[in-house]
């Protein structure tokens, strides 16, 4: 598996996801601005790595700091984390590593033990985290049968974690257990994570994997080639409707009209309980460059009018199961 990120020598080590699939380049990141900056930019993206990400940018800015008591430095502390959480709005994993973090100086006022708790709890986020996808793998492989082909949206593998990944975790536990399973990988528009990074990490694994465009999804279900969808999420209400990469409802509607399952694959620091329905969880709006300016060529005419949103919700009742580490729930969530 790729090392997504790491922590070595006071920085924070990442792969940059925006050169993949061409280069594989490793950026060494100590200031914790640049780390807010290469998490907007999706150098390193998918809701469990951006919390594990924004864990780490805690780090480097408190290492960054010059304060030395206790309360100035709380406070400095907090306008760090602001930043951190300013950078995208949906996925909850980055709010709720951050809170995590926040946890830590409520029970400290020793400056230096502050520092070292700081970056234990961000290893601790992202040792769970790999655990956590191998726990899921287990609860999602169960859902596949020997030859089974999945259909995926977006990057859910290791390069969106800690580790192993969600929804493509179960499908690397399930080949682990001898299964055969082929899987059908949206390319994902505009920002291409199906295309880029998801046929990256499945050739590297020696997984059948067949690049569509996101527009040929309803005609190879038409043919009856996919046994089920599975994919992950950035925010799961209460109720269960989820937040995941624009399409993911589109491929909902197509799952029920063709009568083909359709899973979802995150693990509970995903859900948010204080959000009781979709309508509630904030959906990032990008830059409508992404649309018209796509890798370096220009494929729509100067100053339309855009409308990106990088997220969709697909409601609750269009959810077969919801897969976490900490089993499956049905509906009703
Ligand atoms: O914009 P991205 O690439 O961060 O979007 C990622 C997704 O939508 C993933 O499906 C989601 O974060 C789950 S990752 C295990």
């Amino acid at each position: 598996m790729v090392k997504t990120i790491d922590w070595k020598d006071n920085s924070v080590i990442l792969i940059d996801q925006t050169k993949l699939p061409d280069e594989e380049l490793y950026l060494k990141i100590s200031d914790y601005r640049e780390l807010a900056d290469a998490i907007k930019k999706l150098k390193i993206r998918g809701a469990p790595a951006i919390g594990i990400a924004g864990a780490f940018g805690v780090c480097l800015g408190a290492n960054q700091s010059r304060i030395e008591k206790y309360d100035a430095f709380k406070k400095e502390l907090e306008v760090i984390i602001q930043e951190l959480a300013a950078t995208r709005p949906t996925a909850v994993n980055l709010f709720w590593a951050l809170d995590r973090m926040r946890a830590v100086l409520k029970n400290n006022r020793d400056m230096p033990t502050i520092k070292k708790l700081l970056l234990d709890e961000a290893f601790r986020i992202l040792e769970e985290d790999k655990k956590i996808c191998r726990k899921i793998g287990e609860h999602g492989a169960a859902l596949l049968k020997d030859g089974d082909t999945v259909l995926t949206h977006c990057n859910t593998g290791a390069l969106a974690t800690g580790d192993f990944g969600t929804a493509l975790g179960t499908v690397y536990t399930a080949v682990e257990q001898g299964k055969k399973i082929s899987v059908f990988a949206d390319e994902t528009r505009p920002l291409l994570q199906g295309a880029r990074l998801t046929t990256w990490e499945l050739k590297k694994a020696n997984i059948d994997v067949t690049l569509i465009c996101d527009s040929m999804a309803a005609f190879v279900m038409k043919k009856g080639w996919v046994d089920c969808v599975m994919l992950g999420a950035d925010r799961i209400a209460a109720n269960g409707d989820t937040a995941n990469k624009i399409g993911t409802y589109n491929l909902a509607v197509l799952a029920k009209f063709h009568q083909i399952p359709f899973y979802v694959v995150a693990p509970t620091s995903t859900i948010d309980l204080n959000i009781n329905s979709g309508k509630d969880i904030p959906i990032e709006e990008r830059a409508a460059e992404e649309i018209t300016f796509g890798f370096g060529k220009r494929t729509a005419p100067e100053n339309i009018k855009v409308y990106n949103p990088a997220f969709d919700v697909t409601p609750f009742e269009l959810i077969t199961e919801i897969v976490t580490e900490e089993g499956i729930f049905r509906a009703p969530f």
